[in-house]
């Protein structure tokens, strides 16, 4: 950004001249950038085309700049080394963040197959919406996000999964954090304390403490949620992952689920149903949600879009129960939709246009042929030295070693050093001494050839 004084007795050309070149030689213009058009630059800075022109002149002229005849102005090649020290602005500190690290086995289990993205439809989508005439720059988004994108989404979660509510229960979010700041804020008035799975997903844990809840965390037993410990916590509020227990997969029987909805009743608690991946489900048929079980019940519903089609988007949605719309409305009336409005109208079309149902089906194929790949994979490499735990849906397993414990953190670093990426289990832990036992294993980043080697690689490391 170039900022003209016109109270400095340096001519205004002359500053504009300066401060480029102070940039270029810093390199913090780089080489071959094109700079705004004189006409354009001039408005930028409230300024005349003469002002710029001269600038860009002078910069030419000493070979800081170069012209292309109809293409505009660009920044030289100047060698750094070449650059004397006295002539460079004192360098300011990089913030920014080095290139993600990338892994050829990447084990983390929120990675998904590259290859999966629809481009194409969602192109054609994108395109469209970009094309259209209606108003999809020029204003805001509903604040509780589009309400074809609502009525779309509640076709397919009545169908899908058994969720029960109108369009008006549900609100467009960013991602789970961003869901789930808004249920902190929502339920601050009547709960004081969330029960969360232990192990289990950080963010929900971290999120709520930050607003001043108390964080208890419960442990998980081979139907999910240990009921009986959240019936003696002294919560009235409960996260699960019930369809697909984060980390370890546990599903939860359709009596426990009773259950837990008793609890609520009684406790005139709420339930929180994460259910992030339900769509991928290998084995037997997709288990209907918890809110579809007793719709009229104080359960807040989240779905998010990050797990199949793309984490990137940041487009998720939750179904809050009808005796929250009052609050939620009454607390966020003045709020906006934090998702785009060219995304939210690209959804409803992919949607609508059929292309997710088919996106699904793909998916559904697809990577179950990768947790296939995975499980013969930990079979060859490691026998009977370990058993698989939460299979078959989702996009990781986990694995148990029968014999002998992990030093976790050396193995992270170690396997980092072969080009293999893993998510320590303990972070999933909330406090206490992590189990040591444990490796999970996503299959979603990781090339369906490379998995048998990727995992190989692992269990020799591990030896
Ligand atoms: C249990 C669970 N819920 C939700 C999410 C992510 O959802 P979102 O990307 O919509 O924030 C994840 C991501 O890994 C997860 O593990």
């Amino acid at each position: 950004m170039f900022i003209l004084n016109t109270n400095d007795s340096t001519p205004l050309y002359r500053q504009l001249y300066q401060q480029i070149r102070d940039q270029v030689l810093a390199g913090e213009l780089p080489a071959h950038s094109r700079l705004p058009s004189i006409r354009d630059m001039a408005v930028e800075l409230a300024a005349s085309r003469n002002t710029v022109e001269g600038a860009y002149q002078e910069l030419c002229a000493e070979g800081y700049l170069y012209g292309k005849s109809r293409s505009g102005y660009f920044v030289s090649d100047i060698d750094p080394e070449l650059v004397s020290s006295t002539q460079l602005v004192p360098p300011q500190q990089d913030l920014r963040p080095g290139p993600a690290e990338s892994y050829r086995y990447d084990f983390h289990p929120a990675r998904l197959d590259p290859q999966s993205f629809p481009s194409s439809a969602w192109r054609k989508c994108l395109i469209e919406c970009l094309r259209s005439d209606s108003g999809t720059f020029s204003r805001y988004s509903e604040p509780q996000g589009e309400w074809g994108l609502r009525r779309t989404l509640q076709y397919y979660l009545e169908r899908s999964r058994g969720v029960r509510c109108s369009p008006d229960q549900i609100v467009i979010c960013s991602g789970l954090q961003q869901g789930l700041d808004v249920v902190a804020q929502l339920i601050r008035e009547r709960h004081v304390s969330v029960a969360t799975e232990n192990p289990g997903y950080h963010l929900p844990r971290d999120l709520f403490r930050n607003h001043g809840f108390k964080v208890v965390p419960i442990g998980i037993g081979p139907d999910g949620l240990d009921l009986d410990a959240l019936t003696s916590s002294a919560c009235t509020v409960a996260y699960i992952t019930p369809s697909h227990q984060m980390p370890l997969g546990q599903v939860m029987p359709v009596a426990n689920r009773l259950e837990l909805i008793s609890w609520a009743k009684k406790m005139e608690g709420l339930i929180i149903e994460d259910d992030y991946d339900s769509e991928l489900r290998y084995v037997g048929r997709p288990i209907s949600s918890l809110q579809g079980l007793y719709p009229q019940g104080d359960i807040i519903y989240q779905g998010t879009f990050s797990k199949v089609f793309s984490p990137a988007l940041r487009l998720s949605y939750m179904v809050l129960p009808r005796t929250l719309l009052h609050d939620y409305h009454r607390l966020f009336r003045n709020y906006l939709c934090p998702v785009p409005l060219l995304i939210q109208r690209a959804m409803i079309l992919f949607m609508e246009r059929g292309h997710w149902e088919q996106h699904l089906r793909r998916c559904r194929i697809y990577y179950r042929k990768k947790h296939g790949a995975m499980l013969k994979a930990i079979e060859q490499s490691f026998g009977s030295s370990a058993r698989v735990i939460g299979q078959g849906a989702g996009l990781h397993v986990v694995l148990e070693l029968t014999d002998g414990l992990i030093d976790e953190a050396g193995l992270v670093e170690r396997a980092k050093q072969k080009g293999c990426r893993l998510l320590p289990v303990s972070d999933f832990y909330a406090s206490g001494s992590p189990e040591t036992n444990k490796l999970l294993l996503g299959f979603g980043g990781v090339d369906m050839d490379d998995i048998p080697h990727g995992v190989q690689i692992l269990s020799t490391l591990i030896k």
